[in-house]
């Protein structure tokens, strides 16, 4: 049975029904990826950016005895933001190939038509069975990242002390554990608003104002997903000549995930990337000493980065590809209009 489903009023058993899907689905699809913990992940589900809604639905089975609400065996949700809707599907791998997958896209997908989207757009794991159930519902591949991951028990911590001080004289750097404090806000907006070094693989409006900043900063508190942030100050200006932001998430907290890098135009050639990196690598092995690994996407163009990522110790892993389709022509084609 298909529902829609509202995690914020899901029962317990639910999410944990949920979670165990998500891991055996982990299991078979990247099987090096730490399994989810339950920590935060109702609220991961639930909260969203102020003006977006996310939208979900449960495939449960049929339930066993009178007080079991049956196992969550797929999960769609839509996040509604711009113009677009972002999907995410979920089917357990024990009822894959019956056609659960496709029946969870499509409601998801009418109901984003008559919202009034345009489009959907979908990341999508390279050589997973997702590539190939995709393409078949007409999706069509706008481009590819690569996701790199960075095992910190075969990091050289000397040669990362060196990196993190290897920076052009008249800079200096800053750890913000919990992300920028308010009076650096409209500083740290500037350079991410000046230039957005995608770095994260997420599909997100790219503008950035002090506002919208702020919003994000506390969404990622209240999904349970800790950010932390190291600057280099450009000391005669005052302003934020680079940053990179990590975080680290309650749900698999041993992995964490590399947000933006940047390094403002002006301030570029000096160093400041590496060293930033570095330096927060330095900070998270003592902040958060249960993390074992950081991973990262780059467009696979993107040399300069992939040149650092590659001598911080960062290797690549896979192939993260963005999928879209028009949402009317998806419809259509599976409730021609009569
Ligand atoms: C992708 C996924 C949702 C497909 O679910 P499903 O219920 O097996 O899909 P369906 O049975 O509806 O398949 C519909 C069509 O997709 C295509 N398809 C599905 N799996 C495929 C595969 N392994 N290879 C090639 N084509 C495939 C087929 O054309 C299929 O139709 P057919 O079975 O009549 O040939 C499921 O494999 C899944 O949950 N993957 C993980 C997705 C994910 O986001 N993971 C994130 C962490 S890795």
């Amino acid at each position: 049975m298909v529902r829609e489903w509202d995690p914020r009023t899901a029962s317990s058993a639910e999410i944990a029904s949920l979670l165990d899907t998500l891991n055996a689905v982990l299991a078979v699809d990247l099987p090096q990826d730490p399994p989810w913990r339950e920590d935060s992940l109702r609220e991961y589900l639930a909260e969203v950016m102020p003006g977006e809604r996310r939208i979900s639905w449960v495939a449960q089975a049929e339930p066993t005895d009178p007080g079991d609400p049956g196992a969550v065996l797929g999960q769609v949700h839509v996040l509604l933001l711009g113009d677009i809707g972002v999907l995410e599907v979920l089917v357990h791998p024990s009822v894959r190939r019956g056609g659960l997958g496709r029946d969870l896209v499509l409601r998801a997908a009418r109901r984003v038509y008559q919202e009034g989207f345009r489009s959907i757009g979908v990341e999508v794991v390279g050589d997973t069975p997702a590539i190939g159930f995709y393409e078949s519902l007409g999706f069509t591949r706008e481009y590819v990242e690569t996701r790199s991951v960075l095992d910190l028990a075969a990091v050289d911590w000397a040669e990362l002390a060196q990196m993190a001080t290897g920076i052009g004289a008249g800079y200096q750097l800053e750890f913000f554990p919990g992300g920028p404090p308010d009076d650096l806000i409209e500083a740290y907006a500037r350079a991410k608003a000046e230039v957005r070094d995608v770095d994260d693989g997420e599909l997100r409006p790219s503008s950035y104002d002090p506002e919208r900043l702020r919003d994000s900063l506390d969404t990622l508190h209240r999904r349970g997903m800790k950010p932390y942030i190291v600057l280099a100050r450009h000391e005669q200006s005052g302003e934020v000549a680079g940053l990179t932001e990590v975080v680290v998430p309650a749900q698999h907290p041993t992995r964490a995930d590399q947000y933006d890098t940047i390094v403002a135009q002006d301030h570029r050639g000096y160093g400041i990337d590496r060293a930033i990196k570095a330096r927060m690598l330095l900070e998270l092995r003592s902040a958060e000493p249960e993390l074992a690994e950081v991973q990262t996407w780059n467009a696979q163009a993107n040399e300069a980065m992939l040149k650092v990522n590659a001598e911080l110790g960062y290797r690549p892993d896979r192939d993260w590809c963005e999928y879209s389709v028009d949402v009317a022509e998806l419809v259509h084609r599976v409730d021609p209009p009569r």
